[in-house]
């Protein structure tokens, strides 16, 4: 197919680009230059004087909901990146069904490269297009805002039952399902006012980037779809994640190795898996995960709230840094859990200890309704336990039954401060 052999031309060019663009370890988290948005109000769009649009339409894409109109997105796409003067792809109002492709960099245009859609982006549903893993890849640029009210539709319905499972102990390498949107290598990027709709795999997926900014995001697919996560974020520094709603089958946000600097704020999650931190220890010289903070933030009927998991035996890691505040609980299970022995029964756990450090945590004005007995389960490691968790103003009331929620502390001493519902660990 003629479609599939141009993509397949583009990812060798993009790969061979991509080589002298990426120096040293691809896994190292990478060095954020400035931050070109700061003190900017990144709210508003204005076309810069001159600044040309390529309609995908201009480039032969019909918005019918049947034509594939991959090859006019990339001929956009490349009319707009190549541009010596500033340029922006639009996608107006109407169905437009595309394959995986990408939105490589580097681009000429003297500013940040604009991608504006107002309609539907669907995706193909024949996983065997996915080649290269992922949907919609945004790689190797320096300024990019995806904006515009629009939606991208990854129909993942009918892949999901295929999902492998990548949250087991097995070392074998599990098939991650195509990310609708992908960020990799992307420096002062913002996603804005769009949403996403049943991905394959991850809705949005951000990594080895650097100032990120994801806002007024929608993301939705049911709460039963398997590995859906809202934003997986990896090796990547400044991200700054706000106003968002996250409706999904698996966690909310989730942070592994490689992170430095993410705050979340005013997100509200759920149905969903809650807002997470690892699995860590899962890989061989995992890079610490440090300042992490979470505040404003609803959860509403999540599996879990607030959550940092590490595989038991395994790998080494570090955690550190990390505050919520003022965090709303609607029938959370699990609002706060510290789980060091991930995937294995807790206390009767018969692997070794995680070789995961977790330190300097704290909770803070943590209130609502949870509906496990259990409210916070500290579970840290047995040779590494926990360092300095602090506890302050928690009030988690059990639904149902007037009983007390309770608490379980392993290998942690919490520094508990103002009202403790349930009562601190004895
Ligand atoms: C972390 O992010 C804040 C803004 O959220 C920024 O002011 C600060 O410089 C960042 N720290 C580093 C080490 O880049
Ligand atoms: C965050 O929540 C606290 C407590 O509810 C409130 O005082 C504060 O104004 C909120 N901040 C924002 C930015 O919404």
């Amino acid at each position: 197919m003629v479609i599939a052999k141009r993509v397949g031309v583009d990812v060798i060019l993009w790969l061979v680009v991509a080589c002298f663009v990426v120096e040293g370890n691809e896994r190292a988290r990478p060095i954020a230059g400035p931050d070109i948005y700061e003190g900017r109000n990144v709210a508003k769009d204005v076309l810069a004087p001159g600044e040309i649009i390529n309609n995908v339409m201009s480039f032969g894409a019909k918005p019918d909901g049947k034509f594939d109109c991959t090859q006019a997105f990339m001929d956009a796409w490349r009319a707009t990146c190549k541009s010596k003067v500033q340029a922006r792809v639009l996608v107006p109002l109407g169905r437009f069904v595309v394959s995986a492709m990408y939105f490589a960099g580097p681009c000429t245009t003297p500013g940040p490269v604009t991608v504006q859609v107002e309609g539907t982006v669907v995706a193909t549903t024949d996983i065997s297009e996915y080649v290269d893993g992922e949907w919609l890849m945004f790689q190797d640029l320096s300024g990019i805002k995806l904006i515009g009210g629009g939606t991208f539709d990854g129909q993942g319905k009918d892949s999901w039952s295929q999902t492998e499972n990548c949250e087991t102990d097995s070392d074998s390498a599990c098939v991650r399902a195509p990310s609708s949107i992908f960020f990799s290598r992307v420096n002062n990027g913002i996603i804005q006012n769009i949403k996403t709709l049943n991905p394959k795999g991850f809705h949005i997926f951000v990594t080895n980037c650097a100032n990120i900014r994801l806002r007024l995001l929608k993301l939705t697919a049911p709460g039963t779809s398997p590995n859906t996560d809202g934003i997986h974020i990896s090796h990547s520094i400044n991200v700054k994640i706000s106003k968002s709603n996250i409706e999904t089958g698996d966690d909310c946000v989730s942070m592994i190795q490689g992170v430095n600097n993410v705050t979340i704020k005013r997100l509200k999650c759920g149905p969903g898996h809650g807002i997470s931190i690892g699995s860590l220890g899962k890989y061989q010289d995992e890079l610490e995960v440090r300042g992490i903070r979470v505040e404003n933030c609803t959860l509403v009927g999540t599996t879990n709230g607030l959550r940092i998991k590490s595989w038991p035996e395994k790998y080494s890691g570090l955690a550190t840094d990390i505050s919520y505040s003022d965090i709303t609980m609607e029938n959370v299970k699990n609002p706060i859990i510290i789980d060091q022995e991930y995937q294995c029964s807790p206390g009767i756990c018969q692997k070794k200890p995680s070789l995961v450090k977790i330190a300097n945590v704290g909770f803070i004005n943590v209130k609502g309704t949870t509906i496990s007995p259990i409210a916070v389960d500290l579970r840290c490691s047995k040779q590494f336990p926990c360092e300095n968790i602090q506890l302050h103003n928690i009030d988690l009331k059990l639904l149902g039954p007037i009983l007390p929620s309770g608490a379980r502390c392993a290998n942690v001493k919490p520094v508990y401060g103002g009202i403790q519902m349930p009562p601190a660990c004895p």
